[in-house]
């Protein structure tokens, strides 16, 4: 993409929305409610099925105005295109950035490199389908002749946040005589614990790794690979029927001694917090089977075609990203909590926290330049109503202003009394209580004391979207996800920014390896290293019990 956009600061949008701010920045939520009677229903806009709630956050129709100005300035439809062209938008690693390409439909055409990518897409979904329906059926058999009954899916970031997450997510729709575990920490406990009361004759392993180096990946990878031989006589044979690979990188899974037949391939178009729907969802749809999968795929694509089509003032990923970008750039909220009102979404928000900070935590432009202001915030949350119980209290009367995502369903999963109903009343009552909050005058009139009063009013004017869907299921979940992935790309649009790299994971990476041999080997090494972390090894290397 070669079209120059000025830099963000001189955006007349930008500049006027500084100006705006100044003159909106006090306004509450009651007065905006109170001389705007149809507010609520006006700031809500349904797409494919998920209602947005937008009404309770702490803007007008300038700012809104405003805002949809920033996105046109910030070349954000041309942006889109690109990446769904599949032009090479991860300008620092020259590579297209195409996950939608994952869940178009079998016919459709998406250009890479002048190839068409969508008939690979659907190959490698078939093999899948394939496989998970000879699992699933008891037709694949471990070494000893024995059906699988576990599958440890060994992978980290991208490769496992995914599937524990949709896992997670979709729990209600798996295959429950099938015992699913996710090991993603260097830390043995990890893996020790995944395994300890499993049978290495009815495990399957799927090493997820997109690059197949990952230290972490590559480490408990051997340590399966032991534990299978061990468990199973030593026989190298058994590894064909326990281990399977999801990468970009066959030489790498060949070398590890994974028969490249038992590989599920994915391309280096696909990022890997965005590789949900790729091949690295295996033990997605081996908990979910293949329709379900499809389903999910479904679900993705639909907000996919959304956000590539309607008009930004009705475009959910977008009114999202933009009202992120009014909180973090001027208001200066520093971090955003997601409150999946949904047991089942339990690992969404830590899902988040790297589609987002990894995607967005930069500090440099695209063309190489500091950015001129905050850039992702601090993604964190807990599922509701946990969450009211610990950290709302900071919330409702701290001194930080958070915006909350608030997550809920219509329709129980596991229909029980009175639940579902407590519960959504709860989410209604929350981001009432955050927006309006409670008056001194009204504390007063309960009849408390006057000392008492600052300790129990509620400022209110505390922002919320309310995210609202009929039920989870693989369709939905796939709209939800998608839903915040354009929202990331919407605010990297804005500003100026790769999304699609993550250079700052690599000098940890390389620090370690250099520091592994210095506490592993035998002889005392030479350290280099600043005074605290030659200390920190000198100590490790005294007091640990060698084995
Ligand atoms: O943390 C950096 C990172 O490269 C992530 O982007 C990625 O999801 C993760 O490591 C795992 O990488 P791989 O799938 O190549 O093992």
């Amino acid at each position: 993409m070669t079209a120059v956009i000025q830099a963000l600061t001189a955006r007349p949008a930008w500049k006027a929305l500084e100006a705006h701010h100044q003159k909106v920045r006090d306004l509450h939520l009651r007065e905006l409610f109170a001389t705007d009677p149809k507010r609520g229903a006006r700031l809500t806009t349904e797409a494919v099925g998920v209602t947005l709630d937008y009404s309770k956050n702490r803007v007008t129709d300038e700012t809104l105005g405003l805002l949809l100005q920033l996105a046109e300035e910030s070349s954000l439809r041309a942006r889109i295109d690109a990446m769904f062209r599949g032009e090479k938008i991860n300008r620092t690693e020259d590579r297209a950035v195409l996950h939608v390409a994952l869940r178009a439909p079998k016919g459709a055409s998406i250009l890479v490199d002048g190839q068409n990518v969508v008939p690979q897409v659907h190959a490698v979904l078939d093999k899948m389908a394939d496989f998970c329906n000879r699992i699933r059926s008891g037709a694949w058999k471990g070494h000893t002749g024995k059906p699988i009954r576990n599958v440890v899916n060994i992978g980290i970031g991208g490769s496992d946040l995914g599937p524990v997450m949709a896992y997670e997510a979709l729990k209600h729709y798996s295959m429950r005589s099938i015992t699913f575990r996710f090991v993603s920490n260097v830390d043995g406990n990890d893996f020790v614990e995944a395994t300890r009361d499993l049978d290495p004759s009815e495990t399957l392993f799927i090493i997820s790794s997109k690059t197949f180096t990952t230290l972490e990946t590559m480490t408990n990878a051997q340590s399966a690979r032991s534990w299978v031989l061990e468990g199973l006589g030593g026989d190298a044979g058994a590894v064909a029927r326990h281990f399977v690979a999801v990468s970009t990188d066959a030489a790498k899974v060949s070398a590890f001694g994974i028969d490249t037949a038992n590989m599920f391939e994915f391309w280096d178009w696909v990022g890997g917090r965005y590789s949900l729907c790729s091949a690295i969802g295996l033990s997605t749809m081996l908990a979910i089977g293949p329709d379900g999968f499809r389903a999910l795929l479904h679900g993705f694509h639909q907000m996919d075609e959304h956000f590539r089509t309607a008009p930004f003032e009705r475009n959910l990923p977008v009114l999202m990203g933009l009202l992120g970008i009014w909180y973090s750039d001027f208001f200066g909220a520093q971090t955003v909590a997601v409150l999946p009102y949904e047991q089942y979404l339990k690992r969404f928000p830590a899902y988040l926290q790297q589609l987002t900070m990894e995607s967005n935590g930069k500090h440099v432009t695209l063309d190489g330049t500091g950015v001129a202001c905050p850039t992702a915030p601090i993604y964190w949350g807990e599922p509701g109503t946990n969450g009211q119980h610990s950290f709302y209290q900071l919330i409702h009367q701290g001194t930080r202003l958070i915006p909350c995502d608030f997550i809920a369903f219509v329709e129980a999963l596991n229909p029980l009394g009175r639940h579902h109903d407590i519960l959504m009343a709860n989410v209604f009552a929350q981001t009432e209580a955050l927006a309006f909050g409670k008056t001194p005058e009204q504390v007063k009139a309960e009849g408390t004391p006057d000392w008492l009063v600052p300790h129990r009013v509620f400022e209110g004017n505390r922002p919320t979207n309310t995210i609202l869907a009929q039920r989870l299921t693989p369709e939905t979940l796939g709209k939800l996800v998608a839903l915040y992935e354009h929202g990331v790309f919407t605010q990297g649009a804005i500003w100026s920014i790769d999304s699609f790299d993550q250079w700052g994971v690599e000098l940890g990476k390389v620090l370690a390896q250099r520091i592994i041999p210095e506490v592993e080997n035998e002889a005392e090494p030479d350290l280099g290293h600043d005074s605290s972390t030659n200390s920190l090894i000198r100590s490790y290397r005294r007091l640990k019990v060698r084995s």
